[in-house]
């Protein structure tokens, strides 16, 4: 997320899908620009990868178009791959997804180490289409399939002392590299407090349009928080710790006057260099007035009744 040209607007970033298409533009020529919408191209945008079965689909994005596969699998923030868009989807076989486990630590009834199968039989998959916001004031709407956080962290049994969940991304500078490199101080770690994570929007994600979540999306398992920025969002994760204090998160101890711990999306608190009062959706030209949570105020902002949420941005 940090700005590596701060010369560079928003304005001048060449749309995502001309920039996806532009060998075929620059192979065609002017002459056959024009035959640039033929079924072919199409299918270049087909999901791709093994098959879910999901039991439900929940449409939470007002039934807005999603965002083209292309651009959901081929514009990522990955930091521990790469630290530009477009690398990620390019670099992401060298994370192996398998075996993979997931340690459950700190206050749970029983800490165990689970293992992604025994995790994906535990809970039947849905797809949730949610509107999401990366704080580089960029969106999309995107197909998830997953399960509600919420869920596990039942089945987990949290002591009573369990106030907040802290997560963890691997750490293995060979299969994620960027990790060799001090942009952050690695492991990638976020956090959720108890009732945020048991919110029943707060979803973890293994898939995508039905398919197995590709690496540069973070396989095998990333958390999708809707109303927050994308950055909440970690990817990858190894291991989940149920404690009594706030987790000290990446991009907060990196940089703590410009990400807060919760990151509400909240279009009337700016970052230092984004405005966050309006958002380019991917693939769209005009940009879009954020809503304040990323329009999921209704159901989530009794979440935070009292709170100044300037102070905890
Ligand atoms: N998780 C890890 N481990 N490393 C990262 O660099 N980037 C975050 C989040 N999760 C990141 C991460 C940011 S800034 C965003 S916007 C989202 O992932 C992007 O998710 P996507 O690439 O699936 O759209």
């Amino acid at each position: 997320m940090r700005s590596w040209r701060p010369d560079l607007t928003e304005k001048d970033v060449t749309p995502k899908e001309t920039y996806l298409r532009r060998r075929e533009i620059l192979q065609m020529g002017a002459a056959g620009a024009t035959t640039l919408l033929v079924p072919s191209l199409a299918k270049a945008g087909e999901p791709q990868g093994q098959q879910l079965t999901v039991a439900r689909k929940i449409e939470k994005a007002g039934g807005e178009g999603l965002t083209s596969w292309d651009s959901v699998t081929g514009y990522n923030n990955f930091y521990e791959l790469a630290s530009d868009k477009e690398s990620p989807a390019r670099s992401a076989g060298s994370l192996k997804v398998r075996p993979w486990t997931v340690s459950v630590e700190g206050e749970v009834k029983q800490p165990q180490k689970i293992d992604i199968e025994t995790l994906l039989r535990w809970f039947p998959l849905e797809e949730r289409i949610y509107r999401m916001r990366c704080v580089e004031a960029w969106s999309m709407v995107i197909p998830w399939t997953g399960f509600p956080l919420a869920d596990l962290v039942k089945r987990l049994e949290p002591t009573s002392r369990a106030r907040f969940i802290a997560f963890e991304t691997l750490f293995d500078p060979e299969q994620l590299p960027g990790q060799k490199r001090p942009l952050l101080s690695w492991p990638y770690i976020e956090g959720l407090r108890i009732d945020e994570a048991t919110h029943p929007l707060a979803f973890l994600s293994v898939g995508l349009y039905g398919r197995v979540l590709p690496g540069q999306n973070g396989a095998p398992l990333r958390l999708v928080v809707p109303w927050k920025y994308g950055f909440k969002g970690i990817k990858s994760i190894v291991r989940i710790t149920f404690q009594e204090t706030q987790p000290k998160t990446a991009w907060a101890a990196s940089q703590p006057s410009e990400y807060g711990f919760y990151a509400n999306v909240n279009p009337e608190v700016d970052h230092p260099r984004w405005s966050q009062a309006r958002e380019r959706r991917i693939g769209e030209f005009l940009r879009r007035k954020t809503l304040p949570f990323n329009g999921y105020a209704d159901e989530v902002v009794s979440l935070y009744s009292g709170m100044d949420l300037r102070k905890n941005f």
